[in-house]
């Protein structure tokens, strides 16, 4: 499909939807100052409560305008911006990111994705836009764009297509409302890129607590998912990492060579590939916790149905 950021921009600016690639997974995006149009989009996602939807921006100098950034999370957005850490602050614009977006907080979740089209799209807009990931509610994140078109193009006015998502996880969402640092979403930046630029980071309570949209059954393919599998069934669809234990169809390996940056870029895809196998249900093998293995293992905790 021809990438017309015009078109996606008018769409906006009429408070259509728009499908809008990101390096981290496809978003759902709208005005994020438009309450019909945020409504539409959790009407499309089928969301089964509101949650509060991150607010994209060109970067921190649009940042400050709708969130009050400490020195703390100034010097994240610096190491960080353009790319996959949100930030959550409170909130100063409440005209630009609506209470409906924000779910009726006082604080506001903010980032500036690393992605030409995104960014194209941010530039000639000039104001926050609102952008959950493009998945029907519940179901794992597009990384391509065919994937974001099945999930939620019905609702749409325009799709651009940015190509399969180069990190393929969504952005590490980092609390700083109080005085220490919460990892709310494990993500794209793993936790020790974090805590080297802005020291010690607390691990998130109770889900629910800090950041609402964090369900026990999230990113889940419709067949059941059986983790830490290293000897796996025949009669499974499998996704392995490092090297091969099984070969064979209905195999997927996330990365034959232990790569986590590698394993991160497929794990949806190939999630929603074993989906539409033959096999009943679903193994993946174990994935260390260290990098980005804390968010790939917080995904697939989710998608197996198991509180994180
Ligand atoms: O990589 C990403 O973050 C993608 C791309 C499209 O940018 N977006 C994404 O959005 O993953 P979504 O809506 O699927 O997830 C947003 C997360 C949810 O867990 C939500 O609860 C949390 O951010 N969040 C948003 N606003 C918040 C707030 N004010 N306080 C706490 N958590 C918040
Ligand atoms: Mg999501």
């Amino acid at each position: 499909m021809h990438a017309d950021v015009d078109g996606a921009v008018r769409a906006l600016q009429r408070g259509a939807l728009v499908i809008l690639p990101t390096e981290t997974v496809y978003g759902l995006a709208c005005d994020a100052g438009n309450p019909r149009a945020v409504a539409a989009v959790f009407a499309a996602k089928g969301r089964p409560q509101f949650n509060p939807l991150i607010a994209h921006v060109t970067g921190l100098e649009a940042a400050l305008r709708i969130a009050a950034l400490d020195a703390r999370a100034r010097r994240l957005a610096e190491a960080f911006w353009p790319g996959p850490l949100t930030l959550v602050a409170p909130i100063i614009d409440a005209s630009a990111v609506c209470d409906l977006a924000r779910a009726g907080l006082d604080t506001v979740a903010v980032r500036a994705p690393d992605h030409p089209l995104a960014r194209a799209v941010l530039e000639a807009f000039g104001e926050p836009v609102a952008a959950p990931s493009a998945n029907r509610s519940g179901r794992p994140s597009p990384t391509r764009f065919a994937d974001a078109v099945e999930e939620t193009g019905a609702s749409v006015a325009a799709a651009l297509d940015g190509g399969p998502c180069r990190i393929g996880l969504e952005s590490t969402v980092v609390g700083l409302a109080q005085d220490e640092l919460v990892l709310l979403r494990p993500g794209g930046v793993s936790r020790d890129e974090i805590e080297a630029v802005a020291g010690p980071v607390r691990r998130g309570l109770g889900e629910a607590a800090g950041s609402p949209g964090r369900l026990a059954r999230h990113y889940a393919p419709a067949k059941p998912l059986r983790l830490d599998v290293a000897a796996p069934s025949a009669a499974a669809a499998y996704l392995g990492f490092g090297p091969p234990v099984r070969c064979g169809p209905e195999v997927w390996n996330l990365s034959p060579t232990g790569d986590l940056q590698e394993a991160a870029a497929n794990l949806f895809a190939f999630l929603r590939a074993a989906d539409r196998s033959a096999a009943a249900w679903i193994e993946t093998a174990p994935i260390p916790s260290t990098g980005l293995g804390e968010a790939i293992n917080d995904r697939l905790r989710r998608a197996a149905g198991h509180v994180g």
